[in-house]
Parts: structure tokens; C-alpha cells; sequence
């Protein structure tokens, strides 16, 4: 067992602590690794604001690179020294989502089976709850060994860890959910982090025109940077009918886009999504409703009379072991600019000031080096 520092959420709403924690050395099946860089995603200011589930205290971070520096006995696959990048969807192969080939549905994925713990004060023992299983604003964490991506170790980790979440989600939204390739016109609803993912990744699939819409302008800068064709500021005119417009020019009788993916989670945003699809297009949802969102007002002949198909995509449907190491690759060879995802590069104490940020529309990503 070593002690390392780590932020925690201790409980619902209160900032965010950083505290010595206990990681167990790697049993079976576990691996410890050394956190290069984590960036500060959404899902964990939720975790902070109880909006995930009440397992207080929140070990928080999920978006990692690093170093394994110890694996467990029967670990093969992964050794020390190699430079990984963390994931969530570590596949269990033996569900019935894996067995059937859709790994992406695994039932089962894996996290380490073993507890990291508080160190000091009156709740030392305290097992902590990682956030998505992983658990990365911390100098070390333990997670299954299949949460270890390899990756090419010449990458920058403050660029090549946001592929563990939010940036992944967004490429895959466009080419795994979406199936976004050359000759399709992709517009792209919400332009954040995973918005603007989305948007790199039908540029890196070769999709024209590709249609950035947000309601902020400084968003819209962004998307324009990693690869949007046209903006669309929805504060200003409706969307709706600029993506028709604009998809009209490209290809002669075109009603609307192709692929519209929905990267905000509001029923309106998703509507405007359904509505600006060209006939048998495709809405891929990847925005995060929360439970009490309906979507008022759709006739049901619109859904049947469109045809195409209205999908939702978790965690851009990926698989981190096949997809990692080539969008690194693409990253090397200057093709994905994940650097432009990293607008700050942070220090540990620095994780609320990021939370504040968050919502000035400056930031892709703020990044913690460890
Ligand atoms: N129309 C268009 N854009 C909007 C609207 C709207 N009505 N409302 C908000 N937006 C834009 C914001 O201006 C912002 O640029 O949506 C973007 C949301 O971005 P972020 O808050 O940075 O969120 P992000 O990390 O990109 O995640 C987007 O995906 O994974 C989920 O939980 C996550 O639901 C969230 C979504
Ligand atoms: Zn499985
Ligand atoms: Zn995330």
C-alpha cells in the first residue's frame, strides 16, 4: 500500500479537498498507475453536486494519462513502465452484449476490485467511490488492468488523456454512432468540449459541409478552429432553417443535414436536431438529459414520415482498446489537434477555480499536471 495526495468530494455540494489517500497495492486482475495528466470534465462537478449517485466520498478525475508503475499477478497486456491512457469501458467478453459483438453495450465492464481509502483524519478508512471507476486527480490510482489503454509514450498526456472521456465521446458521436464519412453533411448542435469533439472528428472523417450551432460566439470560435465549414449562432436566427439552407448549397436538393448530433442533452436542442435532418438522416444524441426532460409535442407520423434513425450515443460509442492508439496516431501525425482541447494546464489545488470556470465559455478543458 502507498499514501498519495488526491481531491475528494466528501460530501454533496461542498467544495472539493485535497487529502492523503491509501492505494492498495495491485491484486489480480488490477493495475496501479502513476496519473500523468486528468482534465476537468462535467460528469465531475456532478459527482460534487450528488448528481450522479450518493456514494460520498467521490475520489474525482476521469479523463487520464499515465504510467502503470505496478501490475497485478496474472496482468498480461500491460507492464510497468508502459504509458496508458484511462478508460472506462474496460470490456468483460463473457455478457451478453459482448458475446452478440456489441461490446460498446458491455454489461459488465471492469473496474479494480479492490478499495482506495482515506489516509488521515476521523474517517481515515473510509473506502472511496471513484468517479466513473477511475479516480485520476490523484498522484496514483488503482483501476482494472483493461482500464489501461497503451498508447504511443511520445504524446503529450494533457492532450491525448481527454480521449479517456469527453473528447471521445464527441470523435465517436460523429464516427462510431453517427457513421459520419466523406459525402455526408454533419451540423452539430451545442459546442462544447464534446460538441466541438464531434466537430474534429467528422473533419477527421472527411464530412462536408460541417455545421457548428451554439448560442455562445466565443463557442463558435472554437468550432471553427477544429474543423466547422459554417456557424450558426441560434441566439440570432433559427437553426433549424440555416442547416437546410447551408446543406442546400452544398449538395442540390439536400433538406437539412445528414447527421445532426445533439451535444447539449435539452429536449429543444434534440427537437431542432429531428426537425434539421435532411429525410433518412440520422440524430445522434449525445448530450446527457437530465431525468425530468421530455420531449413535448412530436408527431409521431414525423418520426415514422422521416424515416432515417434517432440514436443516442455513451461514451461515442467507443472501444478504448481499438480506438485510442489510432486517434493518438492521428494526433501525432497533426491530423486531430487535440492540443486545441487543452485551453489550461493546472495545478492539483486548482480543481475548483476549474469547476467556476467551466461555465464562461473560455474554457474547452482545464488540465491538471501531476
Ligand atoms: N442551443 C445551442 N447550444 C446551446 C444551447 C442551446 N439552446 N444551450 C447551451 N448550448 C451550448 C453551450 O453554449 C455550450 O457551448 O452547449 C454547449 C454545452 O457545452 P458544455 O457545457 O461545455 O458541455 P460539454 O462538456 O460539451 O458536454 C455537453 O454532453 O457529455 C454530455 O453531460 C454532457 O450534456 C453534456 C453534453
Ligand atoms: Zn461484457
Ligand atoms: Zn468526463
Amino acid at each position: 500500500m502507498q499514501q498519495v495526495k488526491a481531491v475528494i468530494a466528501r460530501a454533496k455540494g461542498q467544495p472539493v479537498e485535497l487529502v492523503t489517500i491509501n492505494v492498495p497495492d495491485p491484486g489480480p486482475g488490477e493495475a496501479l498507475v502513476q496519473v500523468q495528466a486528468c482534465g476537468v470534465c462535467h460528469t465531475d462537478l456532478h459527482y460534487r453536486e450528488g448528481g450522479i449517485n450518493d456514494d460520498f466520498p467521490f475520489l474525482l478525475g476521469h479523463e487520464a494519462a499515465g504510467v502503470v508503475e505496478a501490475v497485478g499477478p496474472d496482468v498480461t497486456g500491460i507492464a510497468p513502465g508502459d504509458f496508458v491512457i484511462l478508460n472506462w469501458r474496460a470490456v468483460c467478453g463473457e455478457c451478453r452484449a459482448c458475446k452478440r459483438g456489441d461490446l460498446q453495450y458491455c454489461f459488465n465492464t471492469h473496474n479494480a476490485t479492490q478499495k482506495m481509502t482515506l489516509a488521515d483524519g476521523p474517517d481515515a478508512g473510509t473506502e472511496l467511490s471513484p468517479a466513473l471507476g477511475i479516480g485520476a486527480f490523484a498522484e496514483k490510482t488503482l483501476v482494472a488492468a483493461g482500464q489501461c489503454t497503451k498508447v504511443d509514450p511520445s504524446a503529450r498526456a494533457a492532450a491525448v488523456g481527454l480521449l479517456g472521456c469527453g473528447v471521445m465521446a464527441g470523435i465517436g458521436a460523429a464516427i462510431n454512432t453517427g457513421g459520419v464519412t466523406r459525402g455526408r453533411s454533419v451540423a452539430v448542435i451545442g459546442c462544447g468540449g464534446v460538441g466541438v469533439a464531434a466537430i474534429a472528428g467528422s473533419a477527421l472523417a472527411g464530412a462536408s459541409p460541417i455545421i457548428a450551432v451554439d448560442i455562445s460566439a466565443k463557442k463558435l470560435e472554437a468550432a471553427k478552429r477544429l474543423g466547422a465549414t459554417h456557424t450558426v449562432d441560434s441566439s440570432q436566427v433559427d437553426a433549424i432553417e440555416e442547416i437546410k439552407r447551408i446543406c442546400a448549397e452544398t449538395y442540390d436538393g439536400a433538406d437539412g443535414a445528414d447527421v445532426v448530433i445533439e451535444a447539449v442533452g435539452r429536449p429543444e436542442t434534440w427537437k431542432q436536431a429531428f426537425y434539421a435532418r435532411d429525410l433518412a438522416g440520422t440524430v445522434v444524441l449525445v448530450g446527457v438529459p437530465t431525468p425530468d426532460m421530455k420531449v413535448p409535442d412530436l408527431p409521431l407520423i414525423d418520426v415514422f414520415g422521416r424515416g432515417g434513425s434517432l440514436k443516442s450515443s455513451w461514451y461515442g460509442d467507443c472501444l478504448p482498446d481499438r480506438d485510442f492508439p489510432m486517434l493518438v496516431d492521428l494526433y501525432q501525425q497533426g491530423r486531430l489537434d487535440l492540443d486545441a482541447f487543452v485551453t489550461e494546464e493546472i495545478g492539483i489545488d486548482d480543481i475548483e477555480a476549474a469547476f467556476d470556470k467551466m461555465h464562461d465559455g473560455d474554457v474547452l478543458r482545464s488540465v491538471v499536471i501531476l
